[in-house]
Order: structure tokens, then sequence, then C-alpha cells
């Protein structure tokens, strides 16, 4: 449906007059909470907020953000061209966030044509996702032992004791691996994937040539799977929707990338950091033995996606105290519905939410498709650390942690600990040359993935 004009009068003055609060500020990268608090106060549960020069709603109330993640009413459109200022050609042809908004994945589709890329997503990811499926217990044995040669690399030449950065030493790593065997054999990632998905989700000055470089290399593997399919993500998906063209496919495996590279990784930053901070009930749950409602607190109180990237109105649609106009883009804030006393009041007896009610999996028809994968990573990430060391501290006080400056990702630009190896702990045996084979993961010692990863990452020596 092509959006309309908006047509009633609101009772205010329009989206573009309003959007005078910056987005990105230093409240919003260190201290949210306070940030999301003004907004409240000064607008209720929808605030207008200029991103980077772009006029948008926020949405930061709880039953809001549902309701539009929802879309019963069908009122929301995740199509580019829905957006009434980018059709005048009033969006900046530099802004830093055209690359995510352009990208054309199933996450800016509606629709039957959103329904049929989902279909190759869920179809693609069950061997991986259906842990009774061979491909699936191979991953998890696979990331088992990537996360202890990680470990043994990062302790290394130290005693009992040391110091590391956990985002660069442990939660960057490790998911590039798993890209790596997603994509197939020959496709390992190495640290400049990383940095270019940062560049793109951040919105940094250079995201667009980013951009073009992620997507090149990307075309090249997906290219290859296309010639001689084999037993990976892209392979699966293509045997699932023959149809798929080599664009749609390189579009999907680009999200892949941006997923697992960089979303994975920082739920896996974010949900050991909580447990060390303690504040939420994370390290009770962790002690507990209960990781994965330790990340279900972590996600509660950093959403990885803190903020998703843009719908549109396709009407004029009434949303807290004001009326978005046909066109008007729409951030949800997952970050500030959480924040939201009609969730932080979720442990009151009469309350209608459940502590798992957060949102940072999405909601409705564009939910997380790859939320188990996300969650079998992470726990086996998280775990394999706290088996691994008996003493794990933050060496900053968890004020002055380094917070990325982004748009939509709630994460650590690194994630410095102290650590006390545990005694008794036994890391993961090396591969099998039988699983090696099976992995694509061969070579031992100084050769192994692990390494090879680190040595392009240029954190190890050997
Ligand atoms: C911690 C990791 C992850 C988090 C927090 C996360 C979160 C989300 C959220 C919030 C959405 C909804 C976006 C929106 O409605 O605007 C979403 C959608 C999606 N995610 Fe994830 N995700 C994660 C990992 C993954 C992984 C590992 C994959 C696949 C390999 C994946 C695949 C997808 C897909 C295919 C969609 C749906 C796109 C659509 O239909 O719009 N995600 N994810």
């Amino acid at each position: 449906m092509e959006p309309q004009k908006p047509q009633a009068d609101p009772g205010h003055p329009p989206l573009e007059e309003l959007a005078v609060q910056p987005l990105l500020n230093r409240d919003f990268e260190s201290r949210p909470a306070v940030f999301f608090e003004r907004l409240r106060e000064e607008y209720g549960p929808v605030a207008p907020v200029n991103v980077l020069g772009v006029p948008a709603w926020l949405v930061i109330g709880y039953s809001q953000t549902l309701d539009v993640l929802r879309d019963t009413r069908g009122v929301w459109s995740r199509r580019v061209d829905s957006w009434r200022a980018y059709r005048d050609g009033e969006v900046p042809a530099d802004w830093p966030m055209l690359p995510v908004v352009e990208s054309g994945n199933s996450a800016f589709r509606d629709g039957a044509d959103a329904t049929r890329l989902r279909g190759a997503w869920s179809e693609g990811l069950r061997p991986f996702q259906d842990r009774s499926r061979l491909e699936a217990k191979a991953l998890e044995g696979a990331i088992l032992r990537y996360a202890d040669e990680l470990i043994t690399v990062l302790a290394e030449g130290s005693g009992r004791t040391g110091w590391a950065d956990l985002s660069a030493q442990y939660a960057r790593p490790l998911p590039l691996m798993v890209i790596g065997r997603l994509l197939g054999e020959g496709a390992d990632g190495d640290d400049e994937l990383i940095i270019d998905l940062w560049r793109i989700v951040d919105a940094g000055p250079d995201s667009h040539e980013a951009s073009d470089r992620l997507n090149a290399r990307v075309a090249s593997v997906c290219a290859a799977r296309a010639e001689a399919p084999g037993s990976d993500l892209p392979s699966y998906m293509l045997a699932a929707v023959p149809d798929l063209t080599a664009d749609e496919l390189t579009r999907e495996m680009t999200m892949m990338t941006v997923m697992v590279g960089d979303v994975t990784g920082t739920l896996i930053c974010n949900t050991i950091t909580e447990i060390l901070i303690g504040a939420t009930g994370a390290r009770d749950s962790m002690s507990a033995g209960m990781i994965q409602e330790a990340i279900n607190r972590a996600s509660a109180a950093n959403p990885p996606m803190a903020n998703l990237a843009f719908r549109w109105a396709k009407a004029d649609v009434r949303l807290g105290r004001f009326q978005v106009g046909a066109g008007d883009p729409v951030l949800v804030s997952p970050a500030a519905a959480h924040l939201d006393p009609a969730f932080t009041r979720t442990s009151a007896p009469d309350s209608i939410y459940s502590s798992r009610a957060h949102l940072a999996w999405g909601a409705g028809p564009h939910a997380c498709l790859g939320r188990d994968l996300a969650t079998t990573i992470t726990t086996i990430a998280v775990d394999r650390l706290f088996d691994r060391f008996s003493g794990l501290r933050l060496a900053l006080p968890a004020d002055q942690l380094p917070w990325r400056s982004s748009p939509l990702i709630r994460g650590l630009r690194s994630l410095p600990v102290t650590y006390e190896l545990a005694a008794d702990a036994v890391p993961t045996p090396p591969p099998t040359s039988a699983q090696e084979e099976r992995d694509g993961s061969s070579g031992e010692g100084s050769d192994s993935l692990v390494r090879r990863v680190l040595r392009m990452m240029r954190l190890s020596p050997s």
C-alpha cells in the first residue's frame, strides 16, 4: 500500500519542528536511564528526536513498543520507500544510517516479500538451531572448543592471574568463527570484517564504504555456494527457496554477519558485564546455574539492539500524545521500553508482564529468527568463561565502562577485566582429525583456526 499524505490536523507542530533533542548525546551513551526518563517526563511514551540530523519518533513506552512491533492494525511499513522525506529527496545522501535502511534485506520488506525471505531463514537455520540435528551438535562442539582455546590463548604467558579485554580477546573473535562456519568452508572472517560491521551499525562517517566492502566479500562467498552447494547456511537457504536471487542471498548473509558478528558478540559482553556488576540479579542467576536467566536479565538491562532501525507509518496514527503522520519514521526502543515503570514493576505480584517479557528479540512479524543460535553461542561463551576462571572482576568501575556511541547498538568498546584461573577447570579437548574435517577447522596447535583468526586480528604473536 502506497503511504498516504498526512491528513488530519494533528493538533501539534509537525515532527520536523518538534525533533530538537539529539538522540546521540552523553547521557544516552553512559546513563541511558537518565536520558529516557527526561524524555518520558517531557513527552510521554513517544518522543520526537533528531537522529544524526534526521527527525524521527522514538517510541519509549513498553506497551506502545509492543503495539508497533506486533502491528496488528497493519499500519507500519518497513520499506524505505514508505518514508515521505526519503521519497521527497530530503534525506541527505551522506546520512550515515542510509546503508542500514537501504539494505533491502528481510528486515526492510513487508508482506509476502518478507514472508518468503523469512521462510528461507527458518529453513536455512533449522539444521543449526534444532539441537537434534547433526549440524547443530557439530556447531555446539566447535563453539565449545573455540571458546576454550580462546581462553587458553588469552591466559598464555601469564601466571594464574592476569588482565584481559574480553571484548577484543573473546567476545569478538568467537562469533567471527561461527560466521565462518555458517558461511561454509574458506569463509573465515577477520577483524576488518568486524570493524566494518561496527562502522555500518554505529553510523560512522565511513559507513558507506564499509558497507560496499562487506557486500563484496559476502557476495563472492554466496556466488561460490550457488555454484557448489555445501552444508552451510547460504546453501540451505537456497535449497529452501530456490528462486532466491544472488542479490537477495547476499543481502541476507550480510545481515547474518551483523547479527552473529556484532549483535551476538555484544550480548556475550553485556551478559558477562551484568554478571560481574551483579546489580540486576544476573550474578545470582549465574550462581544458581541459570545461565539463560542471566542472559534474560542482561538482555533486559542492556538489549544489544537498543533501538530498532526504523518503521514508517502507512497512514496517520495516534501514538502516545502525538499523531504520527503518514510517512513519518519511527524508531522503537527496547532499551527505553525496559525502563518504563510498566515493565520495571514486573516483580510486583499484580504485574501482567513476566521477567521474560523483555523485547530484546523484537516481537511480531519481524521477530528474531536466530534467537536459539544466538542463545547457544552466548550460553557456551559465558559458561566456559566462568568455568575456567575462578575470579573474574571488572578492571574499571561500572560507571566508567566505555559504551559505544551508536544509534542502534548498546555495547562496549572494550571489556577490561582481571582474572584468576580456576585450578581444577578442564578445557575442552582439541578436535580429532575426523571432527576437523567435518568442521572445516583443520589445524592444531600454532595453526588452529582460533590462532589463525587471532593472528589476523593481531591478537596473538604465535
Ligand atoms: C544476541 C543476538 C541477537 C539479537 C539481540 C537479535 C535481535 C533481533 C531483533 C530485536 C530483531 C527484530 C528487529 C526489528 O523488528 O526491527 C531481530 C530480527 C531478526 N534476527 Fe535477530 N538477533 C540476534 C541474533 C540473530 C542471529 C544470530 C540471527 C541469524 C543468524 C538473527 C536473525 C534475525 C532475522 C532473520 C530477523 C528477522 C528479520 C525480519 O524479518 O525483519 N538474529 N533480531
